[in-house]
């Protein structure tokens, strides 16, 4: 059992029943190059994901597409049997194809099968919180979810997914969505300098709904920004540490999922995560993304 949990930054939050930590982790970069594959360092990969749950995390963010497979089956390789305090979020509603592209899936078949497919790869009874990724490869696409929705929650009434979440969405599909079924995440860009979503986070706070920000770090592209490296410098901080420190503060609701494939990165990014910002940070950095 691990003795950081306590320390970590940002606490906790209950996501549904489930007590998770704030700080998360988010395994789709462990995958080899273009979420394809294999990883190059395989034995490197597994000992990130052991050292997330020394370090205390509760939360790790996967998916079946990711390598295809690959991720899923490497945390499971990892951490099974998994300690009870540990909570793997998965999503369906997107495939892979030969080129690497993201194409939808979302007809009740492929959910099914997608569903399966997970609780074998992660070796589990029972999927602790689906998310229902609408969209395509490129971002949200108007469109009802729900169709998707419905076949989802049929699959918790089953027994075999514990709660439901919904990602790559606009605010009017979360709003359907949070009518056909209970909703206790939304996943969504979101990052110091990619803001879209400001008004859906606080609406969602107001109703203890969780929001999970992916690519929060900028995702293929890390973030860099003047301003962003200033107020690091003046604190005595790195970038991505700001720029953690800054999601956490944003909102309560707000969980964290940054990816990694460095345990440098992971310790640094969780040692740098519960910096607390001044009003004069804020205001800084706020900037960056107005
Ligand atoms: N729902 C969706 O549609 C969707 C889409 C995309 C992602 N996601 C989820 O969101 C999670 C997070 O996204 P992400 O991993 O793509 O992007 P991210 O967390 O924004 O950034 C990850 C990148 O930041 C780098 N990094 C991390 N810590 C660093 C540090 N301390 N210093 C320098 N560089 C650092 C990583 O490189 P190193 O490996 O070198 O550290 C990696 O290239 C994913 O793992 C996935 O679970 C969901």
């Amino acid at each position: 059992m691990s003795t950081f949990t306590a320390s970590l930054p940002g606490g906790t939050w209950t996501l549904g029943g489930l007590e998770v930590s704030r700080f998360g982790y988010g395994a789709m970069q462990l995958a080899g190059p273009g979420v394809m594959g294999p990883p190059p360092d395989y034995d490197g990969a597994l000992a990130i994901l052991r050292d997330v749950v020394e370090l205390g995390i509760t939360h790790i963010d996967t998916a079946e597409a990711y390598g295809p497979h690959i991720t899923n089956s490497l945390i499971r390789e990892a951490l099974h049997p998994y300690p009870g305090t540990l909570h793997v979020v998965t999503k369906v509603g997107s495939v892979r194809d030969d080129q690497g592209g993201w194409p939808p899936a979302r007809k009740p078949d492929q959910l099914r099968r997608a569903v399966e497919e997970n609780l074998e790869t992660l070796g589990s009874d029972v999927l602790d919180l689906v998310n229902l990724r609408m969209g395509d490869g490129q971002g949200t696409v108007p469109g009802s979810p729900a169709d998707a929705l419905e076949t989802l929650a049929e699959l918790q009434q089953q027994g075999v997914i514990r709660h439901l979440g919904v990602s790559n969405v606009l605010p009017e599909q979360v709003a359907e969505a949070r009518s056909i079924a209970p909703i206790v995440s939304v996943q969504n860009m979101y990052n110091l300098a990619f803001r879209r979503d400001d008004e859906l986070i606080d609406s969602l706070a107001q109703d203890g709904i969780a929001y999970v920000p992916f690519f929060p770090l900028g995702g293929f592209s890390p973030l860099q920004s003047r301003a962003l490296s200033a107020v690091a410098a003046r604190r005595g901080s790195t970038p991505m540490s700001v720029a953690l420190a800054w999601l956490l503060q944003r909102s309560p609701n707000i969980l964290l999922i940054p990816g990694t494939s460095s345990v440098a990165h992971l310790r640094e990014n969780v040692a740098g995560a519960g910096l607390v910002l001044s009003a004069e940070d804020v205001a800084e950095l706020d900037a960056i993304g107005g």
